[in-house]
């Protein structure tokens, strides 16, 4: 079976997630891709630490770019963050004939049409589905399954740590500072926390999404941001008076005069589904031209749903190489009488 190798930039949250993903479900992604996927070198700080977690077969190291060096590499896995070693990296891992997959939304919003730009140069892919509303696969969805539409408008919860905050205080009556405390606890929160409170963070993820959805370059620069920081408890109180939810939304809509791109608290009436995502959940409602409205709904942020998106591209990935059919999984025939029920 052909193996795919894998170089692993950051063992944090999500790079942990990733290798217990990539380990668990080996049988299944080779299965599904054709391929072995192995992470053969991880680059994080904490050797030791490392070492531990990965076992004595991987390669580990401190210096980003050895992944890059090392020829033997198909894949970087970027989920270091950050954007200013993390963009020299990918970009040159790029120009090497790698391909990438990140999780890195800060990375895209900022630098995304240069690096996308590099990548159709050389030929390669840089999947990202992990970097917009986590384990929701919402990249595949405006790219692959609403393609034939003219979208007119997107609007989604698409950070969980402030929807877990603004979740927590409305119904525990937690202070801020502890609901904040919580998910960064349960590693929701990005390293600065401030993106995710201040609402940068869903503006990366919204940048990207229209980027998508309306076929114009990445423009983070022109989205208004406004952040959860200055509500208090008597928002939520006179909100629910009225019949109303708050929520954080990132929403991206066409115009005659262009493309609108926005973050901020929005009172959501109760009895539509998106007021009722609660927790660290996201959710992204698009309306197409053709299909009508849709929406998407699951954990937005996490290890393993966040791992869940990263080894799905690294699928992607595989599946672009020739495949031999012997490794394909068989449909199995059942009789009506073997049938069992199903979990649903
Ligand atoms: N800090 C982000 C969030 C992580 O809370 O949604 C997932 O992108």
């Amino acid at each position: 079976m052909k193996e795919i190798k894998v170089g692993l930039l950051g063992l944090g949250t999500v790079g942990s997630g990733v290798f217990e993903v990539l380990k668990n479900n080996a049988d299944e992604i080779s299965r599904r891709s054709g391929c072995r996927i192995r992470v053969t070198r991880v680059v994080s700080r904490g050797l030791d630490a490392v070492r531990k977690m990965v076992g004595p077969d991987i390669a580990i190291s401190e210096d980003p770019f050895d992944i890059v060096n090392d020829p033997a590499i198909d894949v970087l896995v970027e989920v270091m963050g950050g954007t200013t070693v993390a963009r020299d990296v990918v970009l040159a891992a790029i120009a090497r004939g790698k391909q990438v997959v990140t999780a890195n939304k800060a990375l895209l919003a900022v630098h995304g049409n240069e690096i996308f730009a590099k990548a159709r140069e050389q030929g390669v892919m840089v999947a990202f589905e992990a970097a917009v509303a986590g384990g929701i696969p919402i990249v595949k969805a405006l790219r692959e399954g609403l393609a034939a539409n003219r979208i007119d408008m997107l609007a989604g919860i698409i950070n969980g740590t402030t929807n877990f905050i603004l979740s927590e205080m409305r119904d525990k009556g937690l202070s801020f500072d502890a609901a904040l405390a919580d998910a960064q606890r349960l590693g929701y929160a990005e390293a600065d926390p401030t993106f995710d409170i201040e609402g940068v963070d869903a503006a990366h993820k919204a940048t990207l999404l229209a980027s998508m959805a309306f076929g114009v370059p990445v423009q983070f620069d022109r989205a208004y941001i406004e952040g959860i920081s200055r509500l208090a408890a008597e928002d939520f109180t006179y909100a629910g008076r009225l019949g109303y939810r708050i929520k954080l939304l990132g929403i991206a809509r066409r115009r005659a005069d262009g493309i609108e791109l926005r973050v901020h608290p929005t009172l959501i009436p109760e009895r539509r589904l998106l007021a009722n995502v609660e927790g660290a959940m996201n959710a992204v409602w698009v309306k197409g031209d053709a299909v009508g409205e849709t929406l998407y709904y699951g954990p937005g942020a996490g290890k393993l749903p966040t791992a869940s998106a990263v080894v799905a591209d690294l699928v992607d990935v595989a599946r672009m190489t020739d495949v031999a059919d012997e490794h394909r999984v068989p449909y199995l025939a059942f009789r009506q009488d073997q049938l069992q029920p199903v979990p649903v």
